[in-house]
């Protein structure tokens, strides 16, 4: 994974807290590499990933022979928008780079929270607009951009309090700037 797509996920992950987490779930895994860095840093807990993608959810699952192989991480081909897992299923969700793909209708962070547990947390990461604006391949056509405010009004669509959200900006290296938005669910 290159520099720029590392630090966010290493960011992301510090702020998910789930060492001691019993299910973790990751939302769009993309190749697989937070799944590893998550693997190797949670102690005894299961970690689920899932991907639209048929070769993403290959490659992840590739990377990821080691523990797939050991049961402590399984990957399903799924959308975020119909997650299939039973309500408050998971203590831990990980988002990174994937919220520009939430469609407006909030049914994304709807799922999220359905299978998110009381007292669960779930962490965002997105660049923001004014990054993406300097990404050919990030256009307004196929990514859904976000400033403070948006992110935190779009994570407010999906059900969640204002109080259970704390949205941060982040300087990144190579100029990127981010927001990484954390949301602990109330009973
Ligand atoms: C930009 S990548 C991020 C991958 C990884 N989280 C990272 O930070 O490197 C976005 C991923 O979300 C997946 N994706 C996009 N829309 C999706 C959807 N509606 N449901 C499930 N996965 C989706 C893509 O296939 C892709 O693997």
């Amino acid at each position: 994974m290159s520099v720029i797509n590392a630090r966010p996920n290493l960011l992301a992950i510090e702020a998910l807290q789930g060492a001691q987490a019993d299910r973790i779930l990751e939302l769009g895994v993309g190749s697989g590499w937070a799944l590893q860095e998550l693997a190797r840093a949670v102690k005894h807990g299961r970690i689920w990933g899932i991907d639209q993608s048929a070769d993403m959810i290959a490659l992840a699952a590739r990377r990821n022979h080691l523990w797939t192989h050991r049961a402590s991480v399984s990957l399903a081909r799924a959308k975020f928008e119909a997650l299939p897992f039973p309500s408050e299923s998971f203590d831990r969700i990980l988002a990174v780079n994937v919220a520009y793909f939430f469609g407006s209708d909030g049914r994304a962070f709807r799922e999220a929270r359905r299978v998110l547990r009381p007292q669960g947390r779930m962490v965002i990461y997105v660049s923001d607009r004014a990054t993406l604006a300097n990404w050919p391949f990030a256009g307004e056509d196929t990514h859904r951009s976000f400033d403070r405010d948006e992110l935190i009004a779009a994570i407010e669509d999906g059900g969640f309090a204002r109080n259970e959200i704390t949205v941060e900006p982040v300087s990144l290296p190579f100029g990127v700037s981010g927001l990484l938005g954390t949301v602990v669910r109330q009973p």
